[in-house]
């Protein structure tokens, strides 16, 4: 069997392997030491990190789907003080890069937490969470404007010396356009997608299944919508491209990176599977070696062959 080269770098953050788990679906890593071999991860993302400690929205907060989950957590986190006493030591022990998701409600709060990430040992790299209201806006998503993404890319990218992953949402009309402002920003990445808009209704009461009445859709029915946005991008824009929406299995993670994707982020399927990720890497090596590569990123790009039609980017049907 060939022996398979798993590691990989974005920018300045160096990975043993392309599995990371996703953000608000691993907590803060040490829920998971007894489940799964943590230390087996490329990457541990944290979840969501703000300046001050957040409750979050009311319950419920899950629902299943037909095909994955909507929640409404609503960033519920201890906040970065917190975080950086009780959270952040575990952290340092582990083997994976710690890359520390964090979100804030003004360009200013996302630069504040940067500049107070910078430099604690034991943090690799930041992921910046733009899909939360700004509220100097009218609560418009950072995430839906391109000029707007792009300032608090790169303020968040000026506030610290830690590599920055953008992570983008996939609830806009463009997403292409949105990335190519970002990749202007100095940032080392893009983390592409995270959840979809969407709401539940029970059909007996008319009233929503969950607290929060609009939620966040993952897993699995998001998968095709996250593969899309990974090949558009990539074929648009010159920055690596984690991608993450519905991988259930290493076949899946694989197909993200046919579709130009360098690393994956493995989501809601821990809950149901907290050995997810690992059965991603140790599948995905295997696929590599019986295919004779010598690296796990030679399973980057194949989708992009020319011969492989691009759909140009026009409408089913139009
Ligand atoms: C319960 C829950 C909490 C989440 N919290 C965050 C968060 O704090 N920050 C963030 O950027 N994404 C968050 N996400 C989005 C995930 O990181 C991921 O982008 C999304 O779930 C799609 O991946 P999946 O289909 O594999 O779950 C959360 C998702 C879920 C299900």
């Amino acid at each position: 069997m060939t022996k398979v080269n798993t590691a990989l770098s974005i920018g300045e953050l160096k990975l043993a392997n392309p599995v990371m788990v996703a953000s608000g679906t691993f907590g803060f890593g040490e829920e998971y030491a007894d489940l799964m071999d943590v230390n087996a991860l490329g990457a541990v993302v944290t979840k969501g990190v703000s300046l001050e400690a957040r409750r979050g929205n009311p319950p419920p907060r899950t629902i299943e789907t037909p095909a994955g989950m909507l929640n409404s957590v609503g960033l519920e986190n201890p906040g970065v003080e917190v975080f950086l006493r009780d959270k952040l030591p575990w952290l340092r022990k582990i083997k994976p890069a710690v890359i520390v998701n964090i979100f804030g409600s003004t360009i200013e709060e996302y630069g504040r937490l940067a500049q107070r990430l910078d430099g604690q040992e034991g943090i690799d790299a930041l992921e910046v969470n733009i899909s939360c209201p700004n509220v100097k806006q009218g609560g418009i998503a950072f995430g839906s404007d391109a000029d707007l993404a792009y300032q608090v890319s790169a303020h968040v990218a000026k506030s610290c010396h830690l590599p920055v992953l953008v992570k983008c949402s996939p609830n806009v009309t463009d997403l292409v356009a949105i990335a190519k402002r970002v990749a202007d920003a100095g940032v080392a990445g893009l983390t592409l997608i995270n959840t979809l808009r969407g709401m539940a209704i029970d059909y007996r009461t008319g009233r929503p299944m969950l607290g929060n009445g609009i939620g966040g859709l993952s897993g699995p029915a998001i998968r095709p919508v996250a593969i899309r946005a990974v090949f558009e991008v990539c074929a648009a824009v010159d920055l690596p491209v984690v991608g993450c929406g519905g991988i259930v299995q290493w076949q899946d993670a694989v197909e993200f990176m046919r579709a130009g994707a360098c690393a994956v982020q493995v989501g809601s399927a821990t809950f149901r599977n907290p050995k997810t990720a690992n059965g991603v890497l140790a599948g995905m090596t295997a696929f590599a070696a019986e295919q004779g590569l010598h690296s796990t990123q030679s399973l980057m790009v194949t989708a992009h062959a020319k011969s492989v039609p691009t759909g140009d980017r026009k409408e089913p049907g139009a």
